[in-house]
């Protein structure tokens, strides 16, 4: 069974699959979300995702300690369901069934989704080689109006700068914040090194504190780089020595070209390479299994 929903403790196939047309996850977008990577039927650093699944909920009052069941163990249960040994594991959780209109009042219990699928490969060149990407007209949300840093199931913002860079024949959007500051990609998070320092945006900039960016940056100081949070203008990336992106999904990703023109010889470089070397090397103490999505190993 490659491919398995569970819906409040029920599991199905995806297309026997339902949330009610009423629920405010569907109607507004109200709720939360993770994607986790399982390597050889192992989640990786699900207490991590789990403990951020919480804490967006927590930022837009949805009671998360009211889901019907146990988060944690239905993972575990619908990943063996599946039976799939490379997943991508995507939990939503939502506000629940209640009256249209704003009044969460008479809302609820929260409705709790995993869907395991098999996790999608990157084709190898994309690895070897980088991947394209575009400083968008798009700009991410404000803090003040839809805290980036909340994984709500509201993505738009993240699909029209998605679309914007398909467009423009990029894998993935850069969006700048309204000060005109790089924030991150549609569902990945961004590194520039820059003579000899590698520098990723800071969160007061208006971006997700992804899982993927926080191990990069643990693993890069512990290898002795000098390796921390900056502001950082367009220019800072289209001049920069390296960079790459993060995600579950795409582990370190190099960055080929912004906007057309290459990162330097456009050429993953060497703290790059190593950073893949090292994200993967933390997966396989982890998970004993499987390698990274961006391992050259494959
Ligand atoms: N996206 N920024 C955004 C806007 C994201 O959506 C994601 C993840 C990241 C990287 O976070 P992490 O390293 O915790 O995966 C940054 C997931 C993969 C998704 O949308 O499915």
């Amino acid at each position: 069974m490659p491919e398995r929903i569970n819906v409040n403790g029920v599991l199905a196939a995806p297309e026997s699959a339902s949330v009610s047309p009423l629920d405010r996850g569907f109607l507004f977008g109200d709720g939360v979300y993770e994607t986790i990577r399982a390597y050889g039927g192992r989640p990786f650093l699900l207490r991590e995702h789990l403990e951020r699944l919480q804490r967006s909920a927590e930022r837009l009052e949805i009671p998360y300690e009211r889901a019907v069941v146990d988060i944690e163990q239905e993972v575990h249960r619908t990943l063996g369901d599946a039976d799939l040994p490379d997943a991508a594991i995507r939990i939503v959780l939502t506000r629940g069934r209640g009256p249209v209109g704003y009044d969460p009042e008479g809302c609820g219990p929260p409705t709790l989704v995993i869907h395991v699928r098999p996790c999608p490969v990157l084709p190898p060149s994309f690895v070897r080689e980088g991947v394209d990407v575009a400083i968008v007209e798009v700009t991410r949300n404000a803090r003040s109006a839809l805290d980036p840093a909340i994984k709500s199931s509201n993505l738009l913002n993240n699909f029209l700068a998605w679309r914007a860079a398909r467009r423009l024949g990029a894998f993935e959007p850069i969006l700048l914040n309204a000060a005109g500051r790089l924030t991150e990609g549609a569902s990945s998070n961004l590194f520039v090194a820059r003579s000899g320092r590698l520098l990723t945006p800071p969160l007061e900039d208006g971006l997700l504190e992804g899982i993927t960016r926080g191990v990069v940056l643990e693993l890069a100081r512990a290898d002795g780089l000098d390796a921390g949070e900056a502001s950082l203008a367009a220019d800072d990336l289209r001049t920069g020595d390296e960079a790459f992106l993060t995600s579950t999904l795409k582990g370190v990703l190099p960055i080929r070209r912004c906007d057309g023109w290459p990162i330097q010889h456009g050429r993953p470089g060497t703290i790059t390479r190593r950073l893949i070397a090292l994200f993967d090397a933390r997966v396989q103490a982890e998970t004993k299994t499987g390698s990274a999505p961006g391992s050259m190993r494959r």
